[in-house]
This record gives structure tokens, sequence and C-alpha cells, in this order.
């Protein structure tokens, strides 16, 4: 099932996600839900508080990043239960979207290297280690288990060009390709 894609305005954006246990209801239906979503808005990395579900997961697909590191190829992981434990090297910027952010695009800037601790879709414990594009995808999903958006690291100024976007955003006043569920309106 493809959930409606929580946009930019909604609380649920700005909540901290509740860590979650394999007695989760219809975990495997809300995983695959996830992905099914993801695939259909075009996302690399999709969070649950994105469609409404203020727990700890996300899932990445990176294979589209395979051109630029060929290593990404099969990069296909869903994190349960994530932790940042630590970010390392300089920060870099680059251009990021979000599905619940339609038609904004940013330069940002995220340190180069993360160590994180998840759990895997049967709660299997990894602790690893990595860079490039997938440590930025991961910083960007794991802002979102923070209530945290990636305007958030945009400089005053930038943010208040973008108001007027972020506004209409809110409201409803964007039509991206996939379905929204608009917080006023
Ligand atoms: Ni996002």
């Amino acid at each position: 099932m493809i959930y409606p894609v929580t946009v930019y305005g909604d609380s649920v954006l700005r909540k901290v996600a509740e860590p979650i246990g394999p007695d989760y209801p219809n975990l495997p239906e809300v995983l695959e839900n996830l992905w099914e979503t993801m695939y259909h808005a075009d996302g690399v990395g999709l969070a649950a508080p994105q469609v409404g579900l203020p727990i700890r997961i996300f899932v990445i697909d990176a294979s589209t990043a395979a051109d630029d590191e060929p290593g990404l190829q099969e990069f296909k992981k869903t994190f349960i239960n994530p932790v940042i434990l630590e970010r390392t090297g300089e920060p870099w910027a680059m251009e990021e979207g979000c599905l619940s952010l339609p038609e904004i695009r940013e330069d940002v800037a995220r340190p180069e290297m993360v160590k994180i601790r998840y759990q895997d879709e049967n709660f299997k414990e990894f602790e690893e280690v990595y860079g490039g594009f997938v440590a930025r995808v991961i910083q960007h999903e794991y802002d979102h288990l923070e209530g945290i958006l990636f305007i958030d690291h945009l400089s005053s100024l930038r943010r208040k060009l973008l108001r007027g976007k972020l506004n209409n955003i809110a409201k409803g006043k964007v039509q991206p390709h996939y379905k929204i569920k608009v917080p006023l309106r």
C-alpha cells in the first residue's frame, strides 16, 4: 500500500520518534509499505514520520548513486532504532531534497562519515561506518526521527527566502507526482 507523504507543516515531522520492538503491530507490512511509498515517490530514503508514523524506522535505497560510487549498486537497507554514534570528517555541501518538502532543493553541509548502530528488519543489530553519499542520506533520514528537516541546517537568510514556498507546501499548493497529506487543508 502506498501511503500519502506527510509534508511540511505537519506536527509529526517535528516529533522525536519512538523506538519500536519486534512486536510492533503489522511491522512487515509497514516496512513493505514504506518501500513501496518511497519507490513510488522516486525517493532515495524515507523515514516513518514522513508517512505519519512517529516511530524510529527509515529505509534507504542508494543504488541510484551507483554511477558515482559503484559499491552502492546493491545498497538497500532498513534501519530500525538507529543511533548515530559518531560523525567525523569535514562537512561538505550537496544539494538535498525531501519528499516532505516538495519543490525545494538546497545545499546542505554535513559531516563526511557516520558510525551508526541499528537493527535490521529481523532485529539483528549492526554497527557500521559509512561515508560519501550514504552517510549523507543516513544523516538526512536520521534527522527525520529527531524532528529535524534539512531546511533547519540552512542559514536564517536562506530560510527566510524559502518562507513563501514553505507556506505553500503547508497549504497544499504544490503538486508532486505522489500523493501528499496536507496539514492545513
Ligand atoms: Ni527527507
